[in-house]
């Protein structure tokens, strides 16, 4: 299936490589510090010219930031600080007008503290159906002041706070609510029709305004065992999710119906809106809210967690692949996004670093080889822009930016550093403002200042000084992105697994990628299309490089 930028092909997610905005930290239009629509429209352009197939909008509605928007007070609106809906509607243009879709970002398992319907449920009282749109319980003990389980949040601590009674002159004695992440975004009771029916209504929005597919955040989280006594779930790990569609909080079977209920508002158009879950279930759970009468994609994040090697890199591409297939999907390859370091830097640090524990020491212990890191995350983009499926870009890594891991404490803004007593700094790193110019206020992210403190050295990864460098990431992320749509991406093809050390992929269409993991390689016959790192005369690929061959006909 060759890419297309025809707008009403209803396959395009297929083989989409879709780039993520983070959009307060991406351009800022009016010198406040915080990045909008206005700037992200000025840079349409630069999204064209580096050849993306769709941009993914992380949240940009109404939001008090407790999570960088993903605490959303108003799903129909647009944040004043980023724009208007207007501009919204300007920014789906430009980019429809540049052959580039959008996805806009749904977060269906909490809202924000300052939503209406929150509001009105602290204000209406315990029984009242204000309150059956949220997870509100009476507490535990004589007096109610034990929260009413032993949940936690993702974020640290108890995942339940108490409110005040409203019926209460003193506001003693109150209910309890759920938020598995931070408080500010209280959940929603996924079990009321009312709630269901609210998403359908917000998809439609958004769909009438000429959106073209959503990303559904925690996806995996909406359905809950709620019966009492609520049971136990003390520590949310990998470890003790069960696999069979019974866990309390995560996974559970009935969260399918929902999205059923939401490809059929999805399929309303014409072409279908797409879909992309994020659910960290077990792998062998995945496919299930891929499949074509749900969400049609979800995220495989095998690869943001495997360190630099290659019978790691070739299992989970190849299970990732599996699963795909068994969905009837398409497989998407992520390296990074706003909540995980950097893949230039995490592949220039020791494979069994502690990441969390690194970003404490503001990244001196151990210290990042930069060098290793960038050869090794140019070589991993161009080894998954081989491979059949579509691909989620993150921001910033189109120039090799690292890790910002030396953020002060005092200007953290990600609630993992409060919520965890000062313990973690968070993810705040992965999504420092962009570097565009190498010098002026914020490195030309806009005439002001930024949100998030900037380091010197963003100089060096400036967009306008990676233009002008042939051998830069940013030319290496344009070319690349060129010969993909190019090339035959059908989903034909194979691995040549006969040498250490080396991936190789043979396509359909006459062309391959072999990538180096931590040995050279001499190339195979045939024209040297692109590659991650010089090949000479002796047509020796370098250790921890990737380079695309067309085959000799
Ligand atoms: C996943 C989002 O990617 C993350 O940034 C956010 O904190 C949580 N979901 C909660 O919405
Ligand atoms: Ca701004």
């Amino acid at each position: 299936m060759p890419r297309t930028r025809d707008l009403t092909d209803p396959d395009w997610w297929r083989t989409a490589v879709v780039y993520q905005v983070y959009p307060r930290s991406f351009a800022d239009g009016n010198g406040d510090g915080i990045g909008d629509l206005a700037g992200l429209i000025d840079r349409v352009p630069y999204l064209a010219g580096l050849g993306i197939d769709a941009v993914w909008l992380s949240p940009f509605y109404p939001s008090a930031l407790a999570d960088g928007g993903y605490d959303v007070d108003d799903y129909r609106d647009v944040d004043p600080r980023i724009g208007t809906l207007e501009q919204f509607d300007e920014l789906v243009a430009a980019l429809h007008a540049a052959g580039i879709r959008i996805v806009v970002d749904i977060v269906p398992n909490h809202s924000g503290s300052g939503h209406r319907w929150f509001q009105a449920a602290l204000a209406a009282g315990p029984g009242s159906p204000e309150r059956a749109r949220y997870i509100f319980r009476d507490g535990l003990g004589e007096d109610g002041s034990q929260p009413p389980s032993d949940w936690v949040s993702h974020f640290g601590g108890s995942a339940w706070t108490r409110v005040p009674d409203p019926s209460s002159a003193s506001g003693q004695g109150g209910q309890w609510y759920l938020h598995l992440f931070a408080p500010e975004q209280p959940d929603f009771d996924w079990s009321n029709p009312e709630v269901r029916e609210e998403f359908h209504d917000i998809l439609r929005f958004w769909a009438d305004r000429g959106v073209d597919g959503f990303r559904v955040d925690v996806a995996h989280a909406l359905a809950k065992d709620l019966s009492e006594p609520l049971a136990s779930y003390p520590r949310i790990h990998r470890d003790v999710l069960k696999d069979d569609g019974t866990d309390v909080l995560f996974d559970r079977d009935e969260v399918h119906d929902i999205f059923r209920g939401w490809r059929d508002v999805m399929n309303e158009y014409d072409p279908p809106r797409s879909a992309v879950a994020e659910a960290w279930a077990a792998p062998a759970r995945l496919p299930l809210y891929a499949r074509p009468d749900e969400l049609g994609q979800t995220f495989e994040f095998d690869l943001v967690v495997e360190p630099w090697d290659r019978a790691r890199f070739r299992e989970s591409i190849e299970n990732a692949l599996v699963r795909a297939r068994e969905a009837g999907a398409s497989s998407t390859w992520v390296l990074s996004n706003h909540d995980i370091v950097r893949h230039a830097t995490r592949f220039g640090l020791p494979a069994d670093v502690d990441l969390p524990a690194w970003l404490m020491t503001h990244g001196t212990d151990p210290v990042e080889d930069r060098r290793t890191g960038l050869a090794r995350a140019r070589a991993a983009t161009m080894l998954l822009l081989a491979l059949p499926g579509s691909a989620y870009l993150y921001q910033g890594e189109e120039l090799g930016l690292p890790e910002v891991g030396d953020i002060p404490f005092d200007a953290l803004e990600d609630p993992i550093w409060e919520r965890n007593g000062h313990t973690e700094k968070g993810r705040d790193g992965a999504r420092v403002p962009l570097p565009w110019t190498p010098d002026g206020p914020s490195f030309g992210f806009g005439s002001g200042g930024s949100h998030l403190p900037q380091p010197e050295w963003f100089a060096d990864y400036a967009v306008a000084v990676e233009d002008a460098d042939p051998s830069s990431t940013l030319n290496l992320y344009r070319a690349a992105l060129g010969l993909r749509a190019q090339l035959a991406t059908g989903d034909g093809f194979r691995f040549v697994d006969d040498r250490d050390g080396v991936i190789e992929v043979v396509r359909d269409g006459g062309w391959r990628s072999v990538t180096t993991f931590g040995t050279t390689a001499a190339l195979p016959d045939g024209d040297v299309l692109l590659s991650s790192a010089p090949v000479g005369a002796d047509r020796v690929l370098p250790a921890d490089a990737t380079a695309w061959i067309r085959d000799r006909a």
